[in-house]
């Protein structure tokens, strides 16, 4: 389907009427592209499992201080048939190596958080194409360096936040997009994920067994555990800001203005651990991280925002979306729709089913088969697809740096709201004034891009 097409459909909101002239960055599109990989832990290797699928790709080198992940790593080559990549090992630093080698148009960057941004600006002085895991960087300044150096390398940079691709997300942007929920006037979402079996494990399983984190244990436990010791905040705040920017137009005639952040206290990993290990010295520590994080956010158009951050208690898993208008509303967690004069009785909650299938983005319409097995229910295959695309095509990537430091410096700023009892925080134009003239480019129509 055509772009055009989509835009027919429908009656589309005025916001997202001006449509994406995404302009090429350079001349020469490219039939396949030679990617580099920094991290191969799990995620990194899921993406190697997209990579390693496609013949538009080639995986010409891979990066990783960690033997294991390499060991994994290279199974996965040989299974698929595809010649081993070059490896880069021994230190944390071995990744500079890795950017020397000019035929690699991209970088996948799949690391632990405190090392994406010093990877991605030297990635991108290197002259590639950053496609970076959540999570941009950890400090304020650190946001402002990214977007000053994507813009002074000319060199896009996009967070992978897969969720922005999720099938009900996407149909849910589509009805918006066709006008079904009226003038949007409030969003919520967030990580709201048991994570205690990611958080603590035995070094042997990756998942649900031990209490241990760092050095002896495996994959996230072994560096993701230390931020919630060391910090308050939301410190995943992507999953529920990657599609609120979408539905509500951030950075590209709307923008986050300020916000403040609640920290509950913090008893789940303690308690967790006491159940599991009685007595153990990780059930005696000071975790930071409130339980619960909530943080409220201000639009410049008039919409709020509300994310939550809880992934140290007994739940079952739910992003815990509600995107509402003077329409009507969808929220997630009852799989539930309210459409005014449409539903079928008033003031009744109409199940999913019916209005996603009518409503189903044409981009999943298109793709479903190639999407089928991949991760997270599909939406890995969208948002690698949407980078690899963007790179082929040597245009801006859907997500672009404003968007992906937009979602991720809440976390240094919900940590400043808390740390000070709860004050706003003024929220950084990173545009510098763009935002209003900036036109929404994401998923228009079923070209990936
Ligand atoms: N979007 C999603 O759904 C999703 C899911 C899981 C993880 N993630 C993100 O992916 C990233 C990686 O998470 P993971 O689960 O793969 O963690 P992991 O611990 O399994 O893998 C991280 C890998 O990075 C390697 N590493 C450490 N320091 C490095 C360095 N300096 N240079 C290169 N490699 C280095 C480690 O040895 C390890 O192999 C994180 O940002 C995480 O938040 C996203």
């Amino acid at each position: 389907m055509h772009r055009r097409e989509f835009i027919k459909q429908g009656t589309i909101t005025a916001a997202s009427l001006t449509v994406i002239p995404t302009a090429s960055l350079f001349a020469i599109k490219k039939e396949k592209i030679k990617l580099g990989y920094i991290g191969v832990g799990l995620r990194g290797r899921s993406h190697i499992s997209e990579g390693l699928m496609r013949d538009d790709i080639e995986i010409v080198a891979v990066c990783d201080p960690q033997e294991s992940s390499l060991k994994y790593c290279r199974e996965q080559f040989v299974k698929a048939g595809k010649p081993l990549p070059k490896e880069f090992t021994g230190s944390l630093d071995a990744y500079k190596k890795l950017l020397d080698i000019k035929e690699i148009d991209a970088i996948i960057i799949a690391s632990p958080w405190q090392f994406h941004y010093q990877q991605a600006i030297d990635a991108m002085h290197a002259g590639k194409y950053v496609g970076c895991e959540v999570i941009a960087g950890i400090t304020l300044e650190e946001h402002w360096d990214l977007v000053k150096t994507s813009e002074l390398t000319g060199m896009p940079y996009m967070t992978l936040e897969n969720v922005c691709y999720r099938r009900d997300v996407m149909a849910v942007l589509n009805m918006s997009r066709q006008g079904l929920f009226g003038e949007l006037i409030h969003f919520e979402g967030g990580y709201q994920h048991n994570l205690r079996g990611v958080l603590f494990n035995d070094g042997q399983h990756f998942y649900g067994h031990g209490v241990e984190f760092g050095a002896g244990a495996l994959s996230e436990a072994q560096w993701r555990t230390q931020f919630n010791i060391d910090r308050d905040g939301d410190i995943y705040p992507t999953h529920g800001a990657g599609p609120v920017l979408q539905y509500a137009n951030i950075n590209r005639g709307n923008r986050f203005t300020n916000l403040v952040s609640f920290s509950s206290k913090a008893r789940g990993l303690a308690a967790y651990v006491e159940e599991l290990a009685p007595g153990n010295k990780n059930a005696k520590l000071n975790y930071k991280n409130g339980d619960v994080v909530t943080t409220m956010i201000n639009c410049a158009n008039g919409e709020t925002v509300m994310l939550s951050h809880d992934t140290h208690l007994p739940r079952p898993y739910s992003l815990g979306f509600r995107v509402q208008g003077t329409k009507g509303l969808w929220m997630d967690v009852n799989k539930s729709v309210y459409i005014d004069h449409q539903s079928k009785n008033e003031d009744e909650w109409d199940g999913v089913d019916d209005w996603f299938k009518k409503y189903d983005h044409p981009l999943w319409k298109k793709y479903e088969n190639k999407a089928e097995g991949a991760g997270h229910g599909g939406m890995d295959w969208f948002v690698f697809n949407a980078f690899v695309e963007a790179v082929k095509q040597q245009k801006q990537t859907p997500i672009d740096v404003y968007d992906s430091v937009t979602m991720s410096v809440i976390t240094p700023l919900s940590e400043k709201s808390i740390a000070e009892g709860n004050m706003p925080q003024q929220f950084p134009d990173f545009t510098k004034g763009k935002w209003n003239s900036r036109k929404n480019v994401f998923a228009l129509d079923d070209s990936g891009l």
